[in-house]
């Protein structure tokens, strides 16, 4: 399949590591160009280094953001563009989420986790608006969360965040439309990063089981069975991001091996 991706541009955030990280390996398999943005240095150069030794010839730089200070967002937008001559898609990868049910999130946690999802992902793209309505294949893809649309109190700012995020994933495609922009979602499940690490210790301790079980344990509820791999959402970046997605816009794909309830 012509997914005419090769030599576009894309900017992606939260791209050190994680999520971010694998659809930065996608893209760069396909001839995409990028940038890669998060808040570490040296981890943006280790990244950068990383996906270069795996595609050899494609150009990868790198610009220093944190979310969480939005007078940077301008300038890391503008140093990434400068870099890379425009951009034509961008995805917001970066955020996460304070783990904990509604009494035990303080108050400042709330603040800091909203700054980079929904809110800095916001104002992210809006620093890019002149460069993806001069493409001819503008792409704005926002990670969110299945969470999202189904909330859990045992993880309560999941649910917010990511629904901000679907909320504004909505209102873009209406508004960029009229430009050729598409604005989509992904909604990913529990997915294999550090979180997800971090979430099979937690119930391996609390239910006193070996880390396979409470590995097992956690995919109780998903039909498939399976953990989901970063690669799996990766895989749906590359084909939102391509010119066979052209009409699909304002919606919200969950990567979640069925486990969502809702249709
Ligand atoms: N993994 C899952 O199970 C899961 C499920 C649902 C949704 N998601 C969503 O998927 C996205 C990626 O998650 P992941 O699992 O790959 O997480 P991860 O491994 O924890 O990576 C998160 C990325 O976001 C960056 N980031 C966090 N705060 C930032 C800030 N203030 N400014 C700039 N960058 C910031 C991190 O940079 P640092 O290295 O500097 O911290 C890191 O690159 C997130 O939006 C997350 O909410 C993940």
């Amino acid at each position: 399949m012509d997914l005419s991706l090769t030599g576009k541009k894309a900017i992606i955030s939260g791209a050190n590591r994680g999520i971010g990280l694998t659809i930065a390996h996608h893209y760069a398999a396909e001839g995409i160009e990028l940038a890669l943005l998060g808040r570490n240095e040296k981890g943006l150069a280790d990244a950068a280094a990383e996906v270069r030794a795996r595609q050899p010839g494609v150009r990868v730089v790198t610009a220093v953001v944190d979310l969480e200070q939005p007078q940077t967002i301008k300038p890391a937008a503008d140093a990434a563009v400068a870099q890379l001559g425009g951009v034509d898609i961008l995805v917001n990868c970066a955020g996460g989420a304070y783990r904990g049910r509604l009494a035990e999130i303080p108050d400042d946690m709330w603040e800091r986790y909203f700054k980079v999802k929904p809110l800095g992902l916001l104002r992210m793209t809006r620093e890019l608006l002149p460069q993806l309505k001069e493409s001819a294949q503008g792409r704005v893809i926002n990670i969110s969360g299945t969470r999202g649309r189904e909330p859990e109190s045992h993880s309560m700012m999941s649910g917010p965040i990511n629904f901000g995020t679907l909320s504004v994933t909505k209102a873009m495609a209406n508004e960029l439309g009229p430009f050729g922009i598409t604005v989509n979602a992904i909604c990913p499940g529990s997915t294999r990063t550090r979180r997800f690490t971090e979430l099979v210790e937690i119930t391996a301790r609390e239910r006193n089981l070996s880390l396979e079980k409470a590995e097992q344990w956690l995919l109780q509820e998903v039909p498939l069975g399976k953990v989901i791999e970063p690669e799996d959402i990766a895989d749906l970046a590359v084909f939102l991001a391509s010119a066979r997605s052209r009409l699909i816009s304002g919606t919200a794909i969950n990567v979640d091996g069925g486990r969502t309830r809702s249709i």
